[in-house]
């Protein structure tokens, strides 16, 4: 029999995710002539080419992509294992993965920071992306938990709603439309637009309600953070639409504005998501608990 170890299973899950070593290695802590050395032992102790390379590009080969299925399932398998190892010790101790929309984390790490220190023994990994890469992340089982915008039906998805997430106009303070008590949606659809980059949540829904109101608006920037967003703003590119989590202190500190326009705070919600068929951790558990009783706590908007 073909010796071959967990670890190697795991090495060869991540790379072939990412087709690529430096990938792999930058996701597994490892190096990236490790990665590369233990892919060529797995290939020597089965006999079989994983892997095609191209030059520098690496993909799988056809075998490669029918033991994928198999490493995928043995990975979920071990995952699931460790989970009730925890569950059975019945300790708050363990490891949690948690995935937060690029919106969310504004107020997420301080509900981590809160977290941990109840559960000082508790080691979280933390990852920041948009809503596509979220869902991605979630149909490969990679979080435990996730905080996202409303998910889309049929995925194999629960999610429990949360808090609000009012997404508001923002604007420069010195901005004409400033102090118009009331804006139709067409006053505003030949302003220019920062926007967040396709693939994020907030798009979208921006993007649905100017379609549902059946206008089009105008972008002169798009950006993939919140933060460069409001810089934009404040410097004058345009009008930008964010969550009013991501610019509490912008707006007390009059950096920016937000406009009176009907329909806005465009009203979206934060939801708990997690993958059915992926077993719940007991730290996953207490981590989910405490955002449904204690996440209000840590945002502090009014408006
Ligand atoms: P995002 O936020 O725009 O940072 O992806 C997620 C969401 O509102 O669904």
């Amino acid at each position: 029999m073909a010796h071959i170890s967990m670890r190697q299973i795991h090495i060869f899950d991540s790379v072939a995710r990412y087709e690529s070593h430096t990938q792999a290695a930058q996701k597994l802590h490892m190096t990236q002539p490790a990665v590369s050395m233990q892919m060529k032992q797995l290939e020597k102790n089965l006999d079989i080419e994983l892997f095609e390379r191209h030059g520098k590009k690496l993909s799988l080969s056809n075998a490669g992509q029918q033991l994928r299925e198999y490493s995928k399932e043995i990975m979920q398998g071990y995952e699931n294992m460790m989970d009730f190892v925890d569950k059975i010790k019945g300790c708050h101790t363990g490891h949690l993965t948690i995935t937060v929309a690029t919106t969310a984390n504004h107020f997420t790490t301080r509900i981590l920071s809160a977290f941990s220190k109840k559960y000082p023994d508790v080691t979280i990994s933390l990852d920041v992306t948009n809503r596509r890469r979220i869902l991605e992340q979630l149909e490969n089982y990679e979080p435990d938990i996730v905080i996202m915008g409303e998910p889309p039906k049929g995925h194999g998805l629960k999610s429990e709603r949360f808090m609000p997430n009012p997404l508001a106009i923002i604007a420069s303070p010195d901005h004409l439309l400033r102090d118009k008590k009331s804006l139709k949606l067409k006053e505003i659809q030949n302003e220019k637009f920062v926007v967040r980059e396709k693939g994020s949540g907030t798009r979208e829904a921006i993007e649905k309600h100017f379609a549902e109101a059946g206008l089009e608006y105008e972008t002169t920037l798009e950006m993939n953070s919140n933060e460069a967003i409001k810089h934009a703003v404040s410097a004058g590119f345009g009008l930008g639409i964010v969550s009013l989590h991501t610019v509490e202190l912008e707006l007390d500190n009059d950096h920016l504005t937000t406009l009176n326009v009907e329909g806005f705070p465009l009203q979206r919600h934060w939801h708990l998501v997690t993958r059915h068929g992926k077993a719940m951790s007991p730290v996953a558990e207490e981590f989910r608990n405490f955002v449904l009783e204690e996440a209000d706590k840590y945002v502090s908007f009014d408006r």
